[in-house]
């Protein structure tokens, strides 16, 4: 039998994955499934940034790269981050991944040890927990609660860092909740933070230019600059651009903690994919003329979704700031049992029996931190949000 090693005991498939998975599973097999469980865009990658990926293959752009990104790539995201945040870099503090997720990977390998300590908010993206725990460290999970907006509070801050605390994940807006910071928010974490300079503070911008209602997107190094030289911002391309296939995100921060993950990245991929880079080039310089149209989009489902989930009994939902996702609270329902005969003990039992029942399949809260809850992903057209609403719907009102 094949023996597996400690660090895989350690972390778990992404729920994420697996519910997808099981809803691809019952479409194969026939049922009439809605798939609000993944987190991406369900949008096209725009036609000139398509254009750009195209032509690096035609030019013969497809060699390796230096291990974290080409310099036209870095010059492009030290432009952004003048541009957009106000936060200046060298080119010799930008990386560059396969995706935001390795930018974290690299960042977390490149400086956990065990006994070390994560502070992650919850609810949290799946993968920060088991990224720590993969590294030999340890995450602490900060609750936050509905009634704070899901939003870390200067007190639960201050009362969990410790002396073997390495750092703070700050996601915002938030996977899976949507929920954005506002900038008098970040600055009062941020006084927390000056007084434990050991804490590096890893700031998660992937959602940052999808935030709705002229919610002002600011971020912990612009808002506190004393807190930049120890900060990583970590952003990509996969959610704005609709770029999630082409694996491409970004990360700025210190200079040395800068070449420690590249050597990380040195013994992994060995560099971010050529083509997705130039094309990632092409995202962060070309015209954004499509972004309101995008954000547009999202805050019209947005509505659509937190209004027809809040008309339902027993459903509570949030109205978040930015992201496509809602976190809608059902804990009037645990204890009730589905029209199918299946007892409602927990959010997974809520979503099995709602994907079993109706087709729609979304993930359980738990697999993010906090309970009882799930996450849609309102990235799907109006009408099939409108159905799957409807069958949410129905479904809460057979339990008994
Ligand atoms: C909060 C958060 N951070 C990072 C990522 C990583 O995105 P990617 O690796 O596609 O850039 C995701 C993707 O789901 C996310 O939700």
């Amino acid at each position: 039998m094949l023996q597996l090693s400690a660090a895989l005991a350690r972390i778990r498939p992404s729920p994420t994955v697996a519910i997808t998975g099981r809803a691809l599973e019952l479409k194969a097999a026939g049922r009439d499934i809605i798939a609000l469980s993944a987190g991406e865009p369900d949008f096209d990658t725009p036609e000139h940034i398509r254009a750009a990926g195209m032509a690096a293959i035609s030019e013969g752009r497809t060699r390796y790269t230096p291990v974290d990104g080409i310099p036209e790539l870095k010059r492009a995201i030290v432009a952004k981050f003048a541009r957009e945040n106000g936060l200046a870099y060298g080119v010799d503090q930008i990386t560059v991944g396969t995706g935001g997720k390795q930018v974290i990977f690299s960042a977390l390998l490149a400086t956990l040890d065990p006994g070390d300590e994560v502070l992650i908010p919850a609810p949290y993206w799946v993968s920060y927990p088991d990224i720590v725990r993969l590294a030999g460290a340890t995450p602490v999970i900060l609750p936050t609660t509905v009634e704070n907006g899901f939003r870390l509070t200067p007190g639960a801050l201050a009362g969990a860092i410790t002396e073997r605390t390495k750092w703070l994940i700050l996601n915002s807006p938030g996977n899976p909740t949507g929920a954005a910071y506002a900038r008098d928010e970040i600055a009062a974490l941020a006084q927390v933070l000056l007084a434990h300079p050991q804490v590096l503070v890893m700031a998660d911008d992937i959602y940052e230019h999808l935030v709705y209602d002229g919610f002002p997107f600011t971020t912990p190094a612009q808002v506190e600059p004393a807190l930049k030289a120890r900060t990583l911002t970590v952003n990509g391309v996969s959610k704005a651009y609709a770029m999630t296939g082409w694996r491409i995100g970004y990360g700025a921060g210190p200079a040395d903690l800068i070449r420690a993950m590249a050597v990380i990245q040195s013994q992994s991929t060995s560099n971010p994919s050529s083509i997705g880079q130039w094309a990632a080039l092409a995202a962060l310089e070309g015209p954004q003329d499509f972004l309101p149209g995008f954000r547009a989009a999202f805050a019209r489902r947005r509505d659509l979704v937190v209004k027809a989930l809040n008309a339902i009994p027993g459903i509570r939902c949030p109205v978040p700031q930015g992201a496509f996702y809602v976190y809608p609270g059902i804990s009037a329902l645990i204890g009730r049992t589905s029209a199918g005969g299946r007892r409602i003990d927990s959010d997974e039992d809520f979503v099995t029996a709602l994907l079993e029942e109706t087709g729609v399949a979304v993930v359980f809260g738990a697999a993010f931190g906090l309970s009882p809850h799930f996450r849609i992903s309102y990235a799907a057209s109006d009408e099939l949000l409108h159905e799957a609403c409807a069958r949410i719907g129905d479904f809460c009102a057979r339990l008994h």
